[in-house]
């Protein structure tokens, strides 16, 4: 019931702002992401040789995990509207949009401090999101017009996907040394730096991005099923850890610094990536890349064998369980390769 005096701000009474208000939850904590890295650095950097991680570092570290995933809870399960479910949706991407912003800080030697900016990003989207908020629920769409899309979408996956593949087995050399790792980019190279390929690798993945982001706005209208959230939530991801990664390989590493994006640069040689208060940055990002680019594969290749072998259901939820399973051990070792473990 409207209280006598209540003002209407764009159509929403202040009570209906404050009732929807606990979905920013997920963005002050997207907010403060930044102080879990530079915390488990803090802890982690006082031996310089010998990394210790302690009960405190791998807690601030899987705090920082913890960011994208509350993202996807309130993305399913927060207020139901849709400029608060996409605000959710971009807090799932915080390690990526958090490196995309430190590179491109660095890039034009901004004199405005890193974490400045990241608190003023956050606070406009939270500000706008609820100010936008309109009352009435968007409606939802057009089921015909998603499906031209998604199929589009889909097309475009399986060639890129063969770059994506070679790229993640290429990481796994990591664990062999730089020498390694670099002679298997080198013959990739020979593919997909071709003057003719690689043109047409990155217009497709943007290709993917845009497609992507259109999916993303029309699936986030509604409240979606588990298997649809996660595949907007780590498509949503992928966007924006290809705009900020394509930035640092193509134009930071290759023209800006013009140094070439070997094995060096990938694993932010000599400093690292655990050692190093910036680049420990690159951890979470690089882990959820890989392990997204897997799943975000994955639950499209479920939903397609769904419309298949209907009647197998079962399955294939269990394959795709165990296909998730499979991403993470794979990001896992990947990840302890960039960062220096080697066999
Ligand atoms: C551990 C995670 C990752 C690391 C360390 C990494 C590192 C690199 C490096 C070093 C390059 C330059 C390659 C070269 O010069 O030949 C590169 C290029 C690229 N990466 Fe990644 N990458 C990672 C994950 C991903 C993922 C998950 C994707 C896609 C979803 C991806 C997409 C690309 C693309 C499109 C290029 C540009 C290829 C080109 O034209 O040269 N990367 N990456």
């Amino acid at each position: 019931m409207k209280m006598q005096g209540e003002s209407i701000i764009s159509g929403i009474t202040p009570s209906a702002h404050i009732s929807r208000a606990w979905g920013l939850i997920p963005v002050f904590v997207a907010a403060i992401y930044p102080l879990f890295l530079q915390g488990f650095h803090s802890v982690i950097s006082t031996r310089k040789d010998e990394i210790s991680f302690t009960t405190t570092a791998i807690i601030l570290l899987g705090a920082a995990f913890i960011v994208p995933i509350l993202g996807l809870i309130f993305a399913m399960k927060g207020p139901d509207f849709a400029n608060i479910r996409r605000l959710a949706y971009m807090v799932v991407t915080t390690p990526a949009l958090y490196t995309l912003l430190g590179t491109l800080q660095g890039m034009t030697r901004s004199p405005i401090p890193e974490d400045l900016v990241w608190y003023v990003l956050w606070f406009s989207f939270g500000i706008l999101t609820i100010l936008s908020t309109k009352e009435t629920k968007d409606k939802p769409s057009n089921p015909e017009f998603t499906v031209y899309w998604k199929v589009i979408h889909g097309l475009s996956a399986t060639l890129v996907s063969i770059f994506i593949v070679f790229h993640i087995t290429n990481h796994f050399f990591s664990l062999k040394g730089a020498d390694t790792y670099n002679a298997v980019m080198k013959l990739g190279e020979k593919v997909y730096r071709n003057p003719f390929v690689e043109p047409i690798l990155i217009i497709f993945f943007f290709f993917q991005i845009l497609t992507g982001i259109q999916l993303m706005w029309r699936w986030s209208t509604r409240s979606v099923p588990f298997y649809q959230s996660f595949q907007v939530a780590s498509g949503i991801y992928l966007a924006v850890f290809l705009l900020s990664h394509l930035n640092a390989v193509l134009i930071y590493a290759r023209i800006y610094l013009n140094i070439p994006s070997d094995f060096a640069f990938g694993s932010a040689a000599p400093a690292g990536i655990i050692q190093d208060p910036w680049n420990i940055r690159l951890f979470p990002y690089y882990t959820l890349g890989v392990f997204f680019a897997l799943c975000h594969l994955m639950t499209g290749i479920r939903t397609v064998a769904l419309v298949k072998y209907k009647s197998h259901r079962t399955t294939i939820s269990r394959i795709w369980v165990a296909m998730i399973l499979v991403s993470g051990i794979a990001s896992g070792i990947i990840i302890a390769g960039m960062s220096g473990v080697r066999i």
